[in-house]
C-alpha cells in the first residue's frame, strides 16, 4: 500500500513538473511572438480605452521597464508615480475643464477624462539641470514604458498637456502635491495607460530625416 502511495505521489509530482515546464515553454513562446521591432512598429498613441482597470502588477512592471532605461551615469534622476484612482483623474479633469477646456475634449464620444481617457497614469518627474541629460533620460524611460505596455496588450499615450496643467495651475496644486515628488523635481509628462479601445492608423514618418554619412 505504502509503495503504491509513494508511486502515486511521484507520478503526480512528475506531472506537475512537466505541466509547469510546458507552461514555462509556452510563456517563452508567447514572448517570442512580439519582437521589440514589432512593438515599436505597432505602437500608437491610444486615446480611447476600455473600462477594464489595469492590474497593478502590470503597471508596476511597466514602471520597472522604465527605470531599466539607459540613463546618464546611471544616476537615475527620475521619480515615477502611478495613479489608478479614477477619482483623482476625474477631479483633475473637472479643474482642466474650466481652465484648459481646449485640451479636455469632453465633447468627444466616449469621453472619460482629460488624461486622454486613460484608466491609469504614470507620472514622471526629473530635476532641471544645465545639460538637459535628465530630460533625455526620462524620454528613454518613456519609450521603454510604452513598449513594455505594448507587449502586455496595453495602450499608452505620452502627454505633456495634463502635466503642464498640474504643474502650473494653482487649483491643481493639491493634486500635484499628492504625487509627492521630491524637492527640486519637476513633473515632465504623464503616460496614460489602459486597455485600448481603438486601433488608430500609423501616423506618417518622414524617413528622409535619416541619412547615411559617407
Ligand atoms: C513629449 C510628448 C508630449 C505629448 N503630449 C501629448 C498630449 O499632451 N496629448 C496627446 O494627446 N498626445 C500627446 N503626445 C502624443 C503625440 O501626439 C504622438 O506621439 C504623435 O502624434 C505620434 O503619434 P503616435 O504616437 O501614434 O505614433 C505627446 C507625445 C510626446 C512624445
Amino acid at each position: 500500500m505504502k509503495t503504491r502511495i509513494k508511486l502515486l505521489s511521484f507520478t503526480a509530482m512528475a506531472l506537475v513538473m512537466t505541466l509547469s515546464g510546458c507552461q514555462l515553454e509556452n510563456k517563452t513562446m508567447e514572448k517570442k511572438e512580439t519582437t521589440v521591432i514589432d512593438a515599436i512598429m505597432s505602437r500608437r498613441s491610444i486615446r480611447q480605452y476600455k473600462d477594464t482597470p489595469v492590474e497593478r502588477e502590470l503597471l508596476q512592471k511597466i514602471a520597472e521597464c522604465g527605470v531599466h532605461a539607459p540613463n546618464a551615469m546611471n544616476k537615475q534622476e527620475w521619480e515615477v508615480r502611478i495613479v489608478d484612482d479614477a477619482a483623482y483623474l476625474n477631479e483633475v479633469t473637472e479643474l482642466m475643464k474650466v481652465d484648459m477646456p481646449f485640451f479636455v475634449k469632453s465633447d468627444e464620444p466616449n469621453f472619460r477624462n482629460g488624461f486622454r481617457n486613460a484608466t491609469a497614469i504614470i507620472a514622471v518627474a526629473c530635476p532641471d539641470e544645465p545639460m538637459g541629460m535628465t530630460l533625455i533620460n526620462i524620454g528613454l524611460m518613456g519609450e521603454n514604458m510604452c513598449l513594455a505596455a505594448q507587449e502586455l496588450g496595453l495602450g499608452t499615450c505620452v502627454m505633456a498637456g495634463p502635466s503642464t496643467f498640474l504643474t502650473n495651475n494653482e487649483k491643481a496644486k493639491p493634486y500635484l502635491d499628492k504625487l509627492g515628488f521630491s524637492e527640486g523635481y519637476k513633473l515632465r509628462y504623464v503616460l496614460g495607460v489602459g486597455y485600448p479601445d481603438e486601433t488608430p492608423a500609423a501616423k506618417p514618418r518622414d524617413l528622409s530625416k535619416i541619412k547615411f554619412v559617407d
